[in-house]
């Protein structure tokens, strides 16, 4: 025997990792996960108005949109094969006040926004979110007396939001409040509503992150919030606290659960799966967006590529589906592929 201890041969034996790396036919059999056009969800923004593009300064390339262009942006979206897109509104100032109270109006702008895009695109799911920081004077989530998030109170509100939303056509209903025993009760309100067929996804966990900064500005709430949200959403610091927040939601009945923000919290897209089996969705938020647009915008890191990596990276930690601002890009991009 010649003396071959110290070989690549002898430590790693007939085990040669690059062999399933050696060419892109070789590497494209063996990809263990993919992003297709499925798994995105299209969060938008509207504006009362008409024939308005209003492009969001900190979110490049996003846009505030009246009905009108928002129904135009939903036709596209379909036609991409994007499945559902979630709804957001910038309501005006005079109608913001102390309870959100603008949110129980029935032809309110997300509700308008919903009946138009149902009519007009009926084979788009439509994904409301339903908290009351888009009609609060406040910028907070609840009803806030004497400097606290009242609970229960702001629950009563947002069941019969929620069931306005569905009345409207909203086909899920996404609780985006964090506060306790919402879920029970929406799908209780819904259910008494005659909306069996209307599902709920929970925010279920959603982190007190700074990462929410660029969708603050893109619903004018930036200006207005009072101190902070840790009274109610998730401590960073905390997974094992997650995943029984959202053990409550599952128990009261949420269809499906998600993850706000995603990438810093791949651990718990996976704990979730794990823990429940329920379809799990990574909220990939306007901050995370932003930043791989602002490192691209200066040619530091390349911004298609930053795009595709993190989203294949939730379809890695479990995750069914993503709530993406680069969902019509990516789209584009995943059909230009064939
Ligand atoms: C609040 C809400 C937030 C987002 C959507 N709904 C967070 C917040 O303002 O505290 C953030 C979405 C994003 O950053 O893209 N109900």
């Amino acid at each position: 025997m010649t003396d071959r201890t110290h070989s690549v041969d002898d430590v790693t034996g007939h085990r040669r990792m690059r062999r399933l790396r050696k060419a892109d036919w070789q590497r494209r059999m063996v990809q263990e996960n993919r992003l297709t056009v499925d798994d995105l969800i299209w969060p938008i923004f509207v504006v009362p108005g008409s024939d308005i593009m209003d492009p969001i300064a900190a979110m490049p390339g996003v846009f505030r949109m009246s009905i009108d262009k928002a129904v135009e942006a939903a036709k596209e979206a379909a036609d991409l094969g994007i499945p559902a897109i979630a709804t957001f509104p910038n309501v005006d100032m005079g109608l913001r006040d102390e309870t959100g109270s603008h949110i129980l109006v029935a032809d309110n702008l997300i509700n308008q926004t919903t009946a138009a895009i149902k009519k007009a695109v009926p084979n788009v799911g439509i994904i409301t979110d339903v908290a009351l920081d888009p009609f609060t004077s406040h910028g907070h989530d609840g009803i806030l007396r004497e400097g606290e998030i009242v609970n229960d109170e702001t629950v009563d509100q947002l069941v019969r939001a929620a069931v306005a939303q569905a009345d409207a056509g909203s086909d899920i209903i996404a609780p985006s409040d964090m506060m306790d025993g919402r879920i029970g009760a929406i799908r209780r309100g819904l259910d008494a509503a005659g909306h069996q067929a209307v599902g709920i996804m929970s925010y279920a966990t959603k982190f007190a992150s700074c990462y929410y900064g660029p969708y603050r500005e893109a619903i004018s709430t930036s200006g207005l919030l009072k101190g902070d949200k840790k009274t109610y959403y998730i401590d960073p610091a905390n997974g094992t606290e997650a995943i029984r927040d959202a053990a409550l939601d599952v128990e009261e009945g949420a269809d499906m659960l998600m993850v706000k923000p995603g990438l810093p919290y791949l651990d718990i897209c996976w704990r979730m799966k794990e823990a429940f089996g329920l379809p799990v969705f990574a909220y990939q938020v306007s901050g995370e967006y932003s930043q791989i647009k602002a490192a691209a915008a200066n040619g530091w890191i390349d911004g298609e590529r930053a795009m595709l990596e993190t989203l294949l990276s939730f379809k890695r930690a479990g995750c069914d589906g993503i709530l993406t601002y680069f969902a019509v890009e990516v789209a584009r991009h995943l059909a230009r592929k064939g």
